[in-house]
């Protein structure tokens, strides 16, 4: 995006302010079923979570896509935004049995996690058809947090435990349609993901009436000048290779789906902060914004880097600021960062800020949530409105004393 279709946005809606980028996402969605268009048949789940604005699941509805959603509010904010039931996943971790009987109840794809649930779920309904998410045992991910496919993760039914998974589907006699499986977020190297497949196509021969292999998310994008992404285009052409070979083998049409959020939506985001103190101490300069931790989190959730600039003086002189928040705790978004320089008043631009930013954010310090806005054919909409005090004492009730 244009750094004055940036200023404009921080002039006409104010500050803080996430702005995104249509044909951002649209360029993404379709680099990836370009990637995989040697498959016939592919769907691309956007994962609700990474940015869940109606509006921006609107887009995701013209470009074609289904949806990824892991809760109750995530399905009726899909159906809400015109997506058929039977075009939303939806998989969940821990959640209650009721919840899902309820989600599956308005026909959107049920994809269990656990054999208790799916004991129960099956007992009750075996005409439903059900995913499995499988875990395959692959570390695999940017960082800890972002690493669910391993040995000590909560997420997805072990492999070693397929001689149970069996016994249950057998005795209950429900029906699985699609086998899945999710290892991280953030994964680089191509190779972890052929190795994670291999694993979910040694799993699905035990299957014999799935419609569709569900391979997660995952991929990398760039957060730095010259930072290395995931090679989606080369994962494109040797994954769709083997899943051809192993659909010929299986012998029934299979559908080849992922879910990402961040390839998706993580560079079509901006975030927009104003400098309200420029404090010289003794060790550092600091840059204090308008907003905090509250508003992005990920820095001080775990470590992630945005690249920021001051779009009010692009060809100032460069300086090493510390980047700081308004929190009362310490809330930190970038150190030595070399930035050009940058007085009281002017705007700072977060770069990656589209996916699990806004999605995030809370009203941590009683502070308002900010707004969005969607640049869309050469014109920014607003698409949330900031929050206003009326927003904070919502649902509060007070009592007298
Ligand atoms: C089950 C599942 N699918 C998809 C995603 C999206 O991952 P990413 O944003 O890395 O594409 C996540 C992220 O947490 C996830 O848990």
């Amino acid at each position: 995006m244009k750094t004055e279709q940036l200023l404009q946005s921080a002039t006409q809606f104010g500050s803080p302010l996430f702005v995104y980028d249509a044909d951002k996402i649209s360029q993404q969605y379709h680099r990836l079923t370009t990637a995989f268009s040697k498959v016939e048949r592919l769907q691309i789940n956007y994962a609700v979570k990474a940015l869940s604005n109606v509006s921006i699941l609107k887009l995701f509805h013209q470009l074609g896509a289904g949806l990824d959603t892991v809760s109750i509010q995530e399905v009726q904010l899909g159906l809400k935004a015109g997506f058929a039931p039977p075009t939303i996943i939806f998989t969940p971790n821990g959640v209650s049995l009721d919840e899902i009987e309820e989600v599956a109840s308005l026909g959107v794809q049920i994809n269990i996690d656990n054999l208790s649930i799916l004991e129960q779920f099956g007992t009750k309904h075996p005409n439903v058809p059900v995913c499995i998410r499988i875990n395959p045992h692959v570390m695999a991910g940017g960082n800890t947090n972002i690493s669910v496919g391993h040995i000590d993760s909560k997420f997805g039914i072990s492999i070693h435990q397929l001689p149970h998974l069996l016994r249950i589907i057998e005795n209950t006699d429900m029906h699985i349609n699609g086998i899945h499986m999710h290892t991280g977020s953030d994964i680089l190297d191509i190779e972890v993901f052929l190795y994670a497949a291999e694993i979910l196509f040694d799993t699905a021969k035990h299957f014999k009436t799935l419609d569709f292999i569900d391979f997660g998310s995952g991929f990398k994008v760039p957060y730095k000048k010259d930072d290395i992404e995931t090679n989606v285009e080369e994962l494109g052409i040797k994954l769709s290779k083997r899943f051809n070979q192993f659909q010929a083998e299986y012998g029934r049409p299979l559908t080849l789906a992922f879910e990402p959020g961040k390839f998706l939506v993580s560079e079509s985001g901006y975030f927009l902060a104003k400098v309200n103190v420029v404090k010289q101490t003794t060790s550092t300069v600091f840059a204090g914004i308008d907003s905090g931790f509250n508003h992005l989190i990920r820095p001080m959730l775990y470590g992630s880097y945005h690249h920021i600039e001051n779009i009010s003086n692009p060809k100032g002189k460069e300086r090493f600021y510390s980047v700081v928040g308004y929190i009362c705790e310490t809330d930190t978004f970038a150190n030595n960062r070399r930035i050009s320089e940058i007085k009281e008043g002017d705007i700072l631009c977060f770069r990656n800020a589209g996916a699990y930013c806004f999605s995030m954010a809370s009203n941590y310090n009683s502070r308002f949530r900010p707004a969005e806005v969607l640049w869309y054919e050469g014109k920014g909409h607003l698409i949330r409105e900031r929050e206003t005090f009326e927003d904070i004492l919502r649902n509060q009730i007070e009592i007298t004393f």
